[in-house]
């Protein structure tokens, strides 16, 4: 149509070639209404010409066989309706809420940080509900997915019980635990009305400088494989979905090669043998045995070629060799990751096997490239079809469709029995390193120095992806309980004398002296780190103690091994990592003072030195001796 009044326009122009036209601003005025019209067209909401199903269509019925519901729902969906199934919006980035409608879109995500105004269980739920009650205004009322990353519990809610970062459940090695983890996470998550979790990570970290291994469980396959399928099962029996990430080697991304120019190692590239990516596919072999509804692919360049691009990992091994029936998603933005034309990177990602693309924003752009895709054949309809079919079989499978499946268990956000499970996982997440100050205490009404940057600052404990993307630093998540106050409640108030920097009087001697340092938190590529280790500040604090003390004893909250001088490791009596506990901090005092027993094992190499990065299957770069193997636990 808009096509045909161009060509009238150029026809009346030739046929008064030398007529001056004495009032321009009606030209102006003109293509000005041309323009309005043509944005409404392209931009044009779908207009429901089609038929709105009955009660008793086949793919309502909960009853029928789901894919008997999916052949009949894909059948009854137009271009419009299934592209924008494919659509995954951040909530920050959608324009308006109507456009959930207006767009059809298949789901929405809360990226890192991006909480209702309301930051509280009844704000998330408002605004969830408002986001899917658009959707079911539309025509076949698709319900949609709301994902976010709960990577160590429904962290974005101050309240919510933070369990140990991914590297401590690790660390726990106990995939009983790390189901129950997952479900307890699940439950908090489905009491806000999110159904999809961007977890679990199944990388592999080979550097400690990358700034997301507290994200793994370790630098192992076998145990990620292990751990990973727990945590999914755990996840998926409450209805929320999980996804597998990123897919695939982003574990061995190197260093000094990331495109984007803040960071080092993440948003990298990878380089692999046959040989490594068959063990890089062992977790995802054990995610798909374990039903996981979502695989994400990571952002990284895999052997010369965006992964995202990729139709032999994605479509050959991931769907094709192992099997998967979930559907794939792209990281943020991660479809347009290293390409110049967004159309292009569009078309070459959905047709190596991408079904539904993290955008965040520019959806209108994104349908109109796809709808244009399907339209000049670039991306078949058959690959449409199939995307849509494996989004939509996960909303059956989760019972998004049948509202009754669903549970709402409002009363679980941070409840009791919930932090206990947290607390159990931090004590079964401690590893002891190092053991001369006869480790445990005795929780007895001796004195016991305690200091360190690290000792009474919940948002260390809890690391990143805590409210905020970067996680804040500082003692300010309510109902959570610092080291220190774990200690305290253990041993009794009037036994500790806690000194941040240790500033004790010449004359304050103890036995027993803990010094509770580590790192600050960061997330992604923001946390890559030439050299992780101690501050300067923080090896101080634990030379002062050391002149205070019979035993020195370190503890140290970090998300990855850090480099520590040797000297001064053998200057410490009794040596503990206990990575990222989170909200619970007193099952860090559950095993120093013996309410638990150490069993934790280090899930990953600790290095010597950075010079032995990367390290490949226990062995470094250099050739010399890790300071502490993988397995590694007193
Ligand atoms: C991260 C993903 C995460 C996504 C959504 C990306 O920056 O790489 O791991 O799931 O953001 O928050």
């Amino acid at each position: 149509m808009v096509k045909h009044k161009q060509v009238k326009i150029k026809k009346a122009v030739k046929r008064h070639p030398k007529r001056k036209f004495r009032k321009p601003y009606l030209v102006v005025a003109f293509l000005g209404v041309m323009a309005w019209a043509l944005v409404g067209y392209v931009e044009r909401p779908f207009k429901a010409e089609l038929p709105t199903p009955s009660a008793d269509a086949l793919y309502k019925q909960s009853k029928a066989p789901i894919e008997d519901r999916v052949r009949d729902l894909l059948g009854r969906m137009s271009l419009e309706e299934k592209v924008g199934q494919l659509a995954l919006v951040d909530k920050n980035s959608l324009i308006k809420t109507e456009d959930i409608k207006r767009y059809n879109l298949g789901a929405i995500l809360s990226g890192a940080g991006a909480k209702p105004r309301d930051n509280t269980p009844a704000g998330w739920v408002a605004m969830i509900d408002s986001f899917k009650a658009e959707a079911q205004k539309t025509r076949l009322q698709i319900p949609i997915l709301y994902g976010l990353d709960a990577n160590h519990g429904h962290s974005n809610i101050p309240g919510a019980t933070v369990f140990p970062h991914f590297i401590g459940l690790g660390a726990a090695g106990d995939p009983a635990l790390v189901s129950q983890v997952a479900t307890a996470t699940a439950e908090e998550l489905d009491s806000t009305g999110v159904n999809w979790s961007y977890s679990p990570s199944l990388d592999a970290p080979e550097d400690i400088r990358w700034g997301r291994v507290y994200e793994t469980f370790g630098d192992n396959p076998a145990l990620n494989a292990q751990l990973g399928a727990s945590y999914i099962s755990g996840l998926q029996i409450e209805h929320v979905a999980a996804s597998a990430k990123h897919f695939l080697g982003t574990g061995s991304m190197l260093w000094g090669r990331s495109k984007n120019q803040n960071f080092k190692i993440d948003q990298g590239r990878v380089e692999t043998t046959t040989e490594e990516e068959a063990q890089m596919l062992m977790p995802y072999r054990a995610a798909v045995g374990a039903d996981v509804k979502s695989v994400m692919i990571g952002l990284q360049d895999y052997n010369g070629q965006p992964i995202i691009q990729n139709k032999n990992l994605i479509t050959g091994k991931l769907k094709g060799e192992l099997g998967f029936k979930g559907f794939v998603v792209s990281d943020w933005y991660g479809i347009y990751e290293w390409q110049q034309s967004k159309y292009l990177a569009t078309v070459k990602a959905f047709n190596a096997g991408v079904d539904m693309a993290m955008l965040p924003f520019n959806y209108k752009m994104f349908q109109r490239d796809m709808s244009s895709a399907v339209k000049n054949g670039d991306i078949s309809e058959e690959r449409l079809n199939d995307a849509v079919s494996r989004i939509l079989r996960v909303k059956f499978e989760l019972g998004l469709f049948d509202v009754a499946t669903i549970d709402n268990k409002a009363d679980s956000i941070g409840s009791g029995p919930h932090r206990q499970l947290a607390r159990q996982a931090v004590a079964k997440s401690a590893v002891l390193l190092k053991n001369e100050a006869s480790l445990p205490l005795l929780a007895n009404s001796e004195k016991v120095l305690v200091a360190g940057s690290s000792a009474d600052n919940i948002g260390r404990q809890c690391g990143a992806w805590t409210v905020e993307w970067q996680g804040i630093d500082g003692n300010w998540l309510p109902g959570a309980t610092s080291i220190l106050k774990g200690i305290e409640q253990t041993v009794g108030t009037n036994s500790v004398v806690y000194s941040q920097s240790a500033d004790y009087e010449n004359g304050i001697r103890a036995k027993n002296g803990i010094v509770v340092v580590g790192e600050k938190p960061y997330a992604e590529g923001w946390g890559d780190n030439q050299e992780p280790k101690l501050s300067d500040d923080d090896q101080a604090t634990i030379k002062k103690m050391r002149s205070h003390v019979d035993n020195l004893i370190v503890v140290i909250v970090s998300g990855r091994p850090l480099i520590l001088n040797q000297a001064d490791v053998s200057s410490w009596d009794s040596l503990v990592a206990v990575w990222l506990p989170g909200s619970e901090g007193a099952g860090v005092a559950d095993v120093l003072f013996g309410r638990t027993k150490f069993s934790g094992k280090l899930p990953i190499a600790w290095p010597a030195s950075i010079q032995q990065m990367p390290i490949k299957e226990g062995k470094t770069k250099d050739g010399t001796p890790l300071l502490f193997a993988r397995g590694f636990g007193l």
